[in-house]
């Protein structure tokens, strides 16, 4: 499985199928992927819809055919224009295209709807990506019940976890592996992945990546 990290919260993630998360592009500073890059996906999964999650979700969508999960509010707007989408809620787990999609709680806000993570299960492996979410006890229940091989976790504050927060989400999680999201892309979120890595220390892996870099899942 490749895991690319596109700047910001945006990920994609291939294996059996083409997954996106939280596709922020064409207005991403960090990103150095243009939305005209992305020719082929299966699922675009947006967490909430601040614009720098939902991104170019839609667009891209349209283009590729790709199916939109979201939470209801965010399928019903996309359905609206035409994209097949699967709405979902906290707590629910769907199944497209043979790939599993469970919404978790994030400790955030947003315009419609509710904030949320996201547990995704493909070709055996578990991925976590938390969207924009405060620490929460309750990251307890992914380790009970995931146990991910691979998060991807905000490190920027301000809008999120911070450092501090983020390296005790690791700990809650039992994530093996962490890819640190959510900085550097404003000034407001700045942040330095090497200190977050001195921080999780050995309770995981932390893979620092450049936007566009990918890591190989084995
Ligand atoms: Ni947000
Ligand atoms: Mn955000």
């Amino acid at each position: 499985m490749q895991i690319t990290w596109l700047g910001h919260s945006a990920v994609k993630i291939k294996g059996t199928k083409t997954i996106y998360i939280d596709p922020f592009l064409s207005e991403n500073p960090a990103a150095v992927t243009s939305p005209e890059q992305v020719t082929e996906a299966d699922i675009v999964i947006v967490t909430h819809d601040h614009s720098d999650h939902l991104g170019d979700a839609f667009p891209i969508c349209k283009k590729t055919g790709a199916t939109l999960v979201g939470i209801h509010e965010i399928a019903v707007m996309a359905e609206a224009e035409g994209i097949t989408a699967e709405g979902m809620n906290i707590g629910g787990t769907v199944e497209v295209k043979g790939v599993k999609v469970h919404m978790v709680q994030a400790l955030h806000s947003c315009e419609q709807g509710d904030p949320a993570g996201v547990v995704v299960e493909m070709d055996n492996k578990t991925l976590y990506h938390a969207g924009d979410t405060a620490l929460t006890y309750d990251m307890k229940l992914i380790a009970e019940f995931f146990l991910p091989d691979l998060s991807f976790l905000p490190i920027g504050d301000r809008y999120t976890m911070g450092i501090h927060s983020a390296a005790k989400a690791v700990e809650f999680t039992q994530t093996k592996k962490v890819i640190p999201i959510h900085y550097d892309t404003f000034p407001l979120v700045d942040a330095d992945p090497e200190e977050f890595k001195k921080q999780v220390g050995d309770k995981a892996e932390v893979i620092i990546l450049k936007p566009g870099e990918t890591h190989s899942l084995p």
